[in-house]
């Protein structure tokens, strides 16, 4: 049985996750405490920093004019391709004068209810490693690279960054009713796999489109996956796919849009209404969808990832 939440949680305290929430069980390293913080960032070599100037480099020559305006912003103005994996104090003592976030080193995965305390208090938690060159390509868990290049840009939006904070709030809420999947859904469609429109065109602004280079093609030109405008709740109802090209984006009209669909919807009435697992296949399109592109899915009939299916 899920509680009913308080109404006005304390956000500079750590949540105790109840008896009755699902917690995954990680176990803490060693040099970490309970904000799951480490102490410091790790010294990078000079082939780690080689590594982000590559990756940095590749992703600006397809990013331009597919990325949304403010990511390309974000990034200028925190001048994150100044050399280098990005030094994460100088990174907050940058971002804290725009929106009053900062970035703070940890583990690759923390737990989740520690990943929204910091959010719900404009933390941004970053992984410490980056990837090699073996990994170059594709890795399974989020590195430096994908956490800071992809995510931090658009912290220095103020809308955006509110959005972000509230997210982490949100996250308090959904697992005190068990339904992070739910909320998981809309991270997921939003802040990794994200649309935006511009005019007449698509942008991403996901992090996980961004970070890479096949996806921030594949998203916004590509013939395969279906393009809808966002619904939260029909979102929070929908499956994704985590380790290949999605079937299908969600796109916004603006972030303002995204945080007050968000920010003012009563969600304890929609998690009350949730199941708790998902009602649409990520491949559907519903009849309340408002289509962009309904997409031929032809990169996943073709086979996907680990097939020599052509992204298109
Ligand atoms: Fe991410």
């Amino acid at each position: 049985m899920s509680r009913p939440p308080a109404s006005h949680p304390d956000y500079t305290r750590l949540p105790e996750p109840g008896p009755d929430m699902f917690a995954a069980p990680l176990q803490r390293p060693a040099q970490v405490g309970e904000d799951w913080v480490e102490p410091a960032q790790r010294a990078y070599s000079s082939e780690d920093d080689s590594i982000w100037n590559d990756l940095f480099a590749r992703q600006l020559q397809v990013l331009p004019g597919r990325a949304a305006t403010l990511f390309m912003d974000g990034l200028e103005r925190l001048d994150l391709g100044r050399g280098g994996v990005p030094d994460f104090g100088q990174l907050s003592e940058d971002l804290g004068k725009l929106t009053g976030w900062s970035v703070v080193p940890v583990p690759m995965l923390i737990p989740d209810h520690v990943f929204f305390w910091h959010l719900a208090n404009r933390r941004f938690p970053a992984g410490n490693f980056i990837r090699t060159r073996e990994t170059f390509d594709y890795i399974q868990e989020p590195d430096v690279f994908h956490d800071v290049f992809g995510h931090v840009p658009l912290l220095a939006d103020p809308v955006y960054a509110d959005y972000m904070q509230e997210y982490g709030r949100a996250g308090w809420k959904a697992m005190r009713y068990n339904r992070l999947k739910a909320l998981g859904a809309l991270y997921w469609y939003t802040v990794e796999f994200g649309l935006i429109l511009e005019g007449k065109d698509v942008r991403a602004y996901g992090a996980g489109i961004l970070s890479g280079p096949t996806e921030a093609v594949f998203s916004v030109e590509g013939k395969s996956p279906n393009r809808i405008m966002l619904n939260v709740d029909r979102v929070m109802r929908t499956d994704y796919v985590i380790s290949d090209l999605q079937p299908t984006y969600f796109v916004i009209e603006s972030f303002k849009e995204l945080y007050h669909d968000t920010v003012d919807r009563d969600f304890d009435r929609l998690y009350r209404s949730l199941g708790p697992g998902f009602t649409y296949a990520n491949t559907a399109v519903i009849d309340v969808d408002d289509v962009l592109q309904r997409g031929t899915q032809e990169y996943l009939l073709r086979g996907g990832r680990g097939s020599n299916a052509q992204p298109v």
